[in-house]
């Protein structure tokens, strides 16, 4: 029986999936926290290609081409290689093996009560025809967790489900062996709640095309912040106007560092005399502050393609190693028939 020490230091785990660019909402719910957090911890960043797959069946090419960009998105905002495992997810055989046997210890029904499932079969239009890898990725989520031994997972809001699964599973396997053998996540979800889009609904999402990318260009930018809709009520500067849930706030709320401007602004708005166009220049300028030495970092990489592959070969075979003795333990504790050496 292989014994796990007892870990001397958390462990962060967070993925994303390759399907595109990754944009200011992914930067405001986790990649911010991940970047703070690689320091002290160890930090793993799965590309989650094989979970994209799970609602794009139909063009695997798709999702392979965004992990090169995705490796780019992560390396730009500061995911420093030599403190985080940047690895491949398809690339990580003990993940599918501990999915199988994750499987076994959840429901049908508990799988279909998941409500951010529930709410991403409504907004791809699976009916009743959800494929079941995607009816069941939050079992192999809460492999990509328990395989790295991961207690700490920063994420955004919408991601609160995927970690209560893993807990049942966690706690249900570790019950059934007798002792804690994997560890619980803890969710970190930022105070600062999720981000909207640029066009005001509740979450800024590229499938639904109102996300600003982290490689924006400036253009890119200056032309979201345009189209941003403000208070509808607030038709003359001398309008008292509403802060709340208004897009022109809630980003520089997000973002901009100098939090004195912001409420001053604020509360100019909120007693009229205070001019839409005005508060978005200060938000195209907070924006194009914060996305500049994000885009020149993607450009340094983006000249480096064999670094960065050689970054992906290396993270990819050492959470292999991790992945593997995790997935050791478990056949282990639950006794499964061991061959002889
Ligand atoms: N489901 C996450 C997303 O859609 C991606 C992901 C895959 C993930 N594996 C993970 C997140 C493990 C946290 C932990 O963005």
């Amino acid at each position: 029986m292989s014994d796990i020490p007892a870990d001397p230091r958390p462990i962060v785990l967070t993925g994303d999936r390759p399907t595109g660019p990754l944009h200011l909402g992914h930067f405001c719910g986790s990649l911010r926290n991940r970047v703070t957090l690689q320091h002290g911890h160890d930090t793993f960043v799965p590309i989650a290609d094989a979970q994209a797959l799970t609602d794009n069946t139909d063009d695997p090419r798709r999702i392979t081409r965004h992990v090169i960009d995705l490796a780019l998105d992560d390396l730009a905002v500061g995911i420093d290689p030599s403190l985080t495992t940047i690895c491949v997810q398809s690339a990580l055989p003990a993940l599918c093996e501990l999915t199988q046997l994750f499987l076994n210890l959840v429901t049908v029904v508990r799988l279909e009560r998941n409500p951010t499932i529930k709410e991403e079969i409504q907004a791809r239009g699976f009916g009743r025809d959800i494929p079941a890898g995607f009816l069941c990725y939050p079992v192999a989520q809460a492999a990509d967790s328990a395989a790295f031994r991961a207690t700490l997972v920063p994420v955004g809001a919408d991601q609160a489900p995927m970690i209560e699964q893993t807990h049942a599973i966690v706690r249900r396997l570790n019950r059934q062996v007798g002792h804690a053998l994997l560890p619980e996540a803890r969710a970190s979800i930022p105070a600062s709640g999720r981000l909207p889009g640029v066009d005001g609904r509740a979450k800024m999402s590229k499938s639904q095309g109102n996300a600003l990318a982290l490689s924006a260009t400036e253009d890119e930018i200056r032309a979201a912040v345009r189209r941003m809709d403000t208070d509808p009520d607030h038709l003359r500067v001398g309008d008292p106007g509403r802060v709340e849930g208004n897009v022109v706030f809630t980003d520089p709320d997000a973002f901009d560092p100098d939090r004195d401007t912001i409420a001053e602004l604020k509360a100019r708005y909120r007693r009229g005399g205070l001019g839409d166009t005005v508060v978005k220049q200060r938000l195209e300028t907070v924006l194009l502050d914060l996305l500049a030495p994000i885009r020149a970092s993607r450009a340094a990489w983006a000249h480096r393609p064999d670094d960065v592959r050689d970054i992906l070969r290396d993270g990819t075979r050492h959470a292999r190693g991790v992945t593997q003795a995790t997935l050791d333990t478990v056949k282990d504790a639950l006794g499964l028939y061991r061959l002889a050496p």
